[in-house]
């Protein structure tokens, strides 16, 4: 059975696997990419969120997705839609994360635009948000250039957090 779930120009999504952790450490390892999270994660933590995948796979059928080169397979990063409490209420969440090597090429914009078609079109969702902490500039612009609007200022995670959105 297939792993892909989107394709793109570029872009293949697949599903997250247990052997992705040493994939996934490039990105949690790396402090300047963790820069807006409470602190890099090893491999416990790794396995953990890969668990966590697994189970929103199972339970909503959406989860961070692991990107890679659709002509090459080379890992990218992770895109997905992921469940996440907004002040009480339940969202659906576009969420990106991408290995510092290839920030800057477009990628997190397209996949989040394949993200964001299919919880429309597939899904039948008419409200995703995105979350990001109000410095995290290169994560704002993202969420701007697929269509989102910042809807409000939320505090979670003990912070301040834009809440974007886009409805249909
Ligand atoms: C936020 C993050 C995912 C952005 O990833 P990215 O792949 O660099 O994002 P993009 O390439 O789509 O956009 C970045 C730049 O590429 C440029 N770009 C180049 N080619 C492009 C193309 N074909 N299409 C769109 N943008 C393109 C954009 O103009 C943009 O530049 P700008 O921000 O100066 O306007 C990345 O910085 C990251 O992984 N950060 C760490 C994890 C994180 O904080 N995630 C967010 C949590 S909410």
């Amino acid at each position: 059975m297939s792993n892909t779930v989107l394709t793109t120009k570029r872009l293949t999504l697949r599903k997250m696997r247990h052997d992705d952790m040493k994939n996934l450490m490039e990105i949690f390892s790396d402090r300047e990419a963790m820069r807006y999270y409470p602190s890099t994660k090893g491999e416990k933590e790794t396995n953990d969120w890969i668990e966590w995948t697994l189970a929103n796979y199972e339970n909503d059928r959406v989860g961070l997705w692991i990107v890679e080169d659709k002509k090459t397979g080379e890992f990218l990063g992770q895109c997905g839609i992921v469940p996440q409490e907004v002040e009480g209420r339940s969202e659906m969440e576009i969420g990106y994360l991408f290995t510092r090597r290839v920030w800057g090429n477009g990628y997190a914009t397209e996949a989040a635009l394949a993200c964001k078609k299919f919880g429309f079109d597939q899904l039948k969702l008419t409200k995703i948000v995105s979350l990001c902490d109000i410095y995290n500039t290169p994560s704002t612009k993202v969420a701007e250039r697929i269509g989102m609007r910042r809807e409000k200022i939320i505090y979670k995670w003990g912070k301040e957090i834009a809440v974007y959105s886009v409805s249909i």
